[in-house]
Order: structure tokens, then C-alpha cells, then sequence
């Protein structure tokens, strides 16, 4: 082989390691940043439920007080804690329970003025209580994001500084 071939096959050898390295890297950080990914939210609910949860939450004006797939009454501005991925927080019987309570503030304490507290849900049947229950407990959030809907929902629960 002559020197000019070496060195030819050489820089080949060299380009191809640097884009190689280049593309690898380009990928590693896309995949480290979250922000550039979709919605962190999603729901496993079947769209009957999907359905008839929703047609609850709009007869019961849940969306008074909070919001759910980025969507609340601009009217009201009570701080109330966010139910996008609140299913990534309590169990499904938790849901249920809270929701049947005569005193929901006996389940989780209030910090607000009685006006703006969650109101008992106890007078709906057990059905809708139920598919209520099912659907809050389908509104997940994707791992990567869950600190931060815990950090919400600790600031709007007790209106304090998160510290993990
Ligand atoms: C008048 C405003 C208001 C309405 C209407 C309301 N909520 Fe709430 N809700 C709150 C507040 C405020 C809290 C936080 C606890 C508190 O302060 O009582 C809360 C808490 C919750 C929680 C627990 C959240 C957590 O972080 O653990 C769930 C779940 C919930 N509400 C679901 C609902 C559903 C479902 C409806 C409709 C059927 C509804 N809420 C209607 C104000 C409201």
C-alpha cells in the first residue's frame, strides 16, 4: 500500500468513528431530555369508562376546582390539587373511600376556607362513586415526571415549600 492510500484509508477510518460517536451521543441526549417528549400524562381507562367518568366530572363541575388534561373552569381559583396523574399517587380503594366520606377532610386535612374544600361525594350512588373511583385511579403519570406531580400536589396541599 503507498503512503497516500494509508493515509486515504486512515481519514475513512477516522470519519467514520466520528460521526459514529457523533450520531450515539445526539441520541443519548435526546433521550435525557424529557421536556422534548410527548404529554407525561396518559389514562389506562377503556373509553367507556373514559366516557362515563367524564360525563360525572362535568355533571359534578369537578373542574371547578381542578384541573384535568389541562383543563379547568377559568372562572375558579381554587388551589386545588391537580388530577392529572393522581392515579400515580392513591389506589383505586383510596379513591373510593375518599370520595364516600361524609367528611373527606377527615381522609386528607384542608388547609383552605370551607367554601373551597373538596366536597363529600357520599349523596352519589355507588356506581358513580365506583366508576369515579376506577377513573381517578387510571390517570397516570410516566415515571419521569411523577416527582414533579408530587411536588404539586404537596404545594397545593399544604401551601408550603417541597423539600424532598
Ligand atoms: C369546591 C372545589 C372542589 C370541587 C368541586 C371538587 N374538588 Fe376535589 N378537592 C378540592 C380540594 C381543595 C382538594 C384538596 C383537599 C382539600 O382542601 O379539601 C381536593 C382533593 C381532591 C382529591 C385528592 C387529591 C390529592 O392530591 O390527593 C381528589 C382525588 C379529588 N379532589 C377529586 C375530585 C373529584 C372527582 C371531584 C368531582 C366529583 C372533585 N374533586 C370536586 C376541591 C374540590
Amino acid at each position: 500500500m503507498r503512503s497516500g492510500e494509508k493515509f486515504i484509508l486512515g481519514l475513512i477510518a477516522v470519519s467514520v468513528v466520528v460521526v459514529g460517536g457523533l450520531r450515539y451521543w445526539q441520541q443519548a441526549r435526546e433521550e435525557e431530555r424529557p421536556g422534548d417528549r410527548e404529554l407525561p400524562f396518559y389514562s389506562t381507562a377503556s373509553p367507556e369508562l373514559a366516557r362515563e367518568a367524564m360525563q360525572l366530572i362535568r355533571r359534578e363541575g369537578c373542574r371547578d376546582c381542578h384541573s384535568l388534561w389541562a383543563v379547568r373552569n377559568p372562572m375558579q381559583a381554587v388551589p386545588a390539587p391537580a388530577l392529572d396523574g393522581i392515579g400515580s399517587l392513591h389506589e383505586e380503594a383510596w379513591f373510593y373511600q375518599y370520595l364516600s366520606a361524609e367528611d373527606p377532610q377527615a381522609i386528607l386535612p384542608s388547609r383552605l376556607k370551607p367554601e373551597y374544600r373538596m366536597p363529600s361525594y357520599a349523596h352519589l350512588s355507588e356506581r358513580e362513586r365506583r366508576v369515579l373511583a376506577a377513573y381517578l385511579a387510571s390517570l397516570k403519570v410516566e415515571d419521569w415526571y411523577l416527582s414533579q406531580v408530587k411536588k404539586a400536589e404537596y404545594e397545593k396541599l399544604t401551601g408550603l415549600p417541597y423539600r424532598p
